[in-house]
């Protein structure tokens, strides 16, 4: 018999503009707004924020750059500085300028920094977190002062500066665009508006931040004792140049491995347990997130462990749920060397006329870990159901030692 998997889902047919169908829109927004101009010096405030569903930006954080158009120096910054400060000879015997580079690259600075070095919303280490996570320490904010360039191309208009970067692997930004001009609040009664505001639109795309795959996807269920493992090669292969030797020594090479196992059965539920491991040496995951697409995810029961919550990026379709840690508890993904996993059981609702063990329904069809896609296996060798269709409710407690049996091998030092 042979089992037909229909993998084409309404999501992906449908014409994304990002470059990540789970969430289409996501990008992160820098917002310019001029609020006061001083005759040969210029007040603006620089807003990041992270309009992403899922996606964070962790540590070491964003490097914000861009180039200006003309001999632009900025002389003061709060809630953020300059990596360097280049080449202020030109400023003799006075107090020197911030930064005088033509293309400055701006960090965060700490939590902890003194009061006044800060502006509101800023000094956050360069970490945003996602819109889901945490909205509230999503976005960033430092201010500046700049001294115009000498030579100004367009009289009292201001020239916004061009060609900006996030320092983040994997975003590109576009061009600045004007855009009605920020409402601010400094009491709550009063508004004021700026001169004028300009946003650049940042996007994430995978392909940029990796030529390979960084996860991958291993499956098994308690009626069938076969365990589909993670692709061989699918982040790389051993001993090929590029493969890295922080991460533990595998077949498939991924530094991130999932485990779906289909655990139990019962008369109204069916139970799914997700293991995530780190197999990387070097490297904890702090806010991790894994974002999957099932269509039992409708009627999800309870979730033990993590937080979940499906994502509505298609209006009523919402087979897209994502799971993160618990704070203090699991939000950390620890390296290979100090227990590095992280695991959570579902219960779902048996949906009449929908839910069923054959045909490979019960499994995942795309996971994403930190809002990257992870290598699945091939449907045709998923685990299937023995063909005298007795479920036994049994666990294979072996399963997760045979796993691990399976994924290690020798490691290579080279
Ligand atoms: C940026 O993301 C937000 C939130 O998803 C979305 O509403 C907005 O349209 C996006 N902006 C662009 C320019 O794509
Ligand atoms: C921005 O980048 C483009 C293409 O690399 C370059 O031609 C242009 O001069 C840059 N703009 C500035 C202000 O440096
Ligand atoms: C700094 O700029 C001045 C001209 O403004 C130049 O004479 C000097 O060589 C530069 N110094 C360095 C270290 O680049
Ligand atoms: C500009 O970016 C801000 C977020 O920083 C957003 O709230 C606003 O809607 C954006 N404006 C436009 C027209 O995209
Ligand atoms: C990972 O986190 C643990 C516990 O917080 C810490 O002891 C360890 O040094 C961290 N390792 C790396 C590589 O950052
Ligand atoms: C969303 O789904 C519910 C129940 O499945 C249905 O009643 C409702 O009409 C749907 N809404 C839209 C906008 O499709
Ligand atoms: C378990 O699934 C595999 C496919 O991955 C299949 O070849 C095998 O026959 C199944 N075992 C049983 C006992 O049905």
């Amino acid at each position: 018999m042979a089992t037909i998997f229909i993998f084409i889902f309404f999501f992906f047919l449908v014409p994304s503009y990002g470059f990540d169908s789970l969430d289409p829109l996501g990008n992160i927004t820098i917002t310019w707004d001029y609020f006061s101009d001083n005759g040969n010096s210029v007040d603006v405030r620089v807003s990041l924020n992270n309009l992403q569903l899922f996606r964070h930006v962790e540590e070491p954080g964003w490097n914000l750059g861009w180039a200006w158009k003309g001999d632009e120096v900025i002389w003061a910054m709060l809630g953020a500085e300059a990596k360097e400060q280049g080449n202020c000879t030109r400023f003799r015997g006075q107090q020197k300028p911030h930064c005088c580079q033509k293309e400055p690259v701006i960090i965060d600075l700490m939590p902890g920094t003194p009061y006044n070095m800060q502006t509101a919303n800023c000094c956050k280490g360069g970490v945003l977190t996602s819109l889901k996570q945490d909205h509230s320490k999503g976005g960033a904010t430092f201010q500046m002062n700049y001294i115009k360039a000498s030579v100004s191309d367009s009289g009292g208009s201001f020239s916004m500066p061009e060609n900006f970067t996030l320092g983040v692997p994997g975003y590109s930004c576009g061009t600045p665009f004007q855009v009605p001009p920020t409402k601010f609040t400094k009491d709550g009664h009063r508004w004021q508006q700026v001169l004028e505001t300009w946003n650049v639109t940042c996007i994430y795309s995978q392909f940029l931040a990796s030529p390979t795959p960084t996860c991958c996807v291993s499956l098994s269920a308690f009626y069938n004792s076969t365990i589909v493992p993670c692709p061989t090669c699918s982040c790389n292969c051993q001993g090929l140049p590029g493969a890295t030797n922080c991460v533990e020594c595998s077949h498939h090479m991924c530094p991130i491995s999932i485990h779906w196992h289909v655990k139990q059965s019962y008369k109204e539920h069916w139970r799914v347990k997700i293991t995530i491991t780190n197999m990387n040496f070097v490297k904890n995951y702090s806010q991790w997130n894994l974002v999957a697409v099932h269509p039992n995810f409708r009627s999800v029961t309870q979730v033990f462990s993590f937080n979940f919550q499906t994502l509505s990026v298609y209006a009523n379709f919402s087979d897209i749920g994502m799971f993160w840690g618990l704070p203090y508890y699991n939000d950390r993904l620890l390296t290979h060397g100090e227990n590095g996993h992280v695991q959570t059981e579902v219960l779902l609702h048996k949906d009449r006329g929908e839910f069923r063990f054959n045909e490979g329904w019960s499994f995942p069809r795309k996971i994403s870990f930190n809002g990257d896609e992870c290598v699945m296996p091939s449907p045709d060798a998923y685990p299937t159901l023995p063909n005298t269709a007795h479920i036994s409710t049994t666990t294979l407690p072996t399963i997760f030692l045979s796993l691990l049996l399976l994924s290690i091998c020798s490691t290579s030092l080279e």
